[in-house]
């Protein structure tokens, strides 16, 4: 099964994908993730990217198309993937297309987290993440056992640069303003799923399955409840 996640920052995109990631056996793709490791390791691409990372803005679409490309063709004999913050623009959604036809492959579907704007700055406000392995945290909604220190590897948890309440309120702008134009495209394509992405982590899994189990996307794989 082959998945776009689209919606707002802070909708829960990441969270949700790594937990189908892990139940479901699918290779997670993170664009925002890779251009956190390309800024970490400071080399040229992730110098480029965190000039607009930043402020909130789109890394430009060459850059971008180009490390999915590199994700998608490392993996591509594996059952599935779940693409998370790609597309953002019509331009990739075109390229995405493209990459999959020479590959053989198809989109199955493409799910909105439809979330509001007020669950969106609770959650970003709270949002930690692990500096070494990328780990997850929410302070009240997800809490690590230990404050700040990562259950999985024991390291110390931050706050992302893009997760201060000026460039959030940028990027949930950004994302209103663009999303209309790829719903569209994949409503015509008749792949487009809309969920609520103000439901807590496991209903909302709940919902996911049974869409799925709708589509009849769920040959082969064995739920993990
Ligand atoms: P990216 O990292 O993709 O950020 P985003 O799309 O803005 O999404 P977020 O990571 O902020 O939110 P999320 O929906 O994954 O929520 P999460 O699960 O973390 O991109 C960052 C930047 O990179 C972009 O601004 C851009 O500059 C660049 N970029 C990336 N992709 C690009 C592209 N394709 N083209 C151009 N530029 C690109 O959850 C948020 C918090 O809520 C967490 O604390 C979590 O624990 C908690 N939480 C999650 N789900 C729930 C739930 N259901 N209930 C309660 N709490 C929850």
């Amino acid at each position: 099964m082959n998945l776009v996640l689209l919606g707002p920052p802070g909708a829960g995109k990441g969270t949700q994908a790594a937990v189908l990631s892990q139940r479901l056996k699918i290779y997670h793709i993170s664009t925002g993730d890779i251009l956190r490791q390309n800024v970490k390791a400071g080399n040229a691409i992730g110098r480029k990217a965190m000039e607009y990372m930043e402020k909130g803005k789109l890394v430009p679409d060459e850059i971008v198309i180009q490390m999915v490309k590199e994700a998608i063709n490392a993996k591509s004999s594996l059952s599935g993937f779940i693409l998370d913050g790609f597309p953002r623009t019509l331009k990739q959604a075109r390229q995405l297309d493209e990459l999959l036809s020479g590959l053989n492959k198809n989109l199955d579907l493409v799910i909105d987290f439809k979330t509001t704007n007020s669950v969106i700055i609770k959650r970003l406000s709270g949002r930690r993440i692990c500096r070494n392995c990328g780990a997850n945290y929410h302070i009240k909604n997800i809490p690590p056992r230990i404050d700040g220190v990562c259950d999985k590897c024991g390291r110390n948890l931050y706050q992302r640069n893009d997760d201060k309440p000026q460039t959030v309120i940028r990027r949930i702008d950004l994302y209103r303003k663009s999303v209309t134009l790829l719903l569209d495209y994949y409503r015509k394509k008749a792949i487009l799923e809309i969920v609520s992405g103000d439901l807590e982590v496991e209903p909302l899994y709940k919902v996911l399955i049974d869409v799925f189990k709708k589509r009849s996307l769920l040959q082969g794989y064995k739920i993990k409840k």
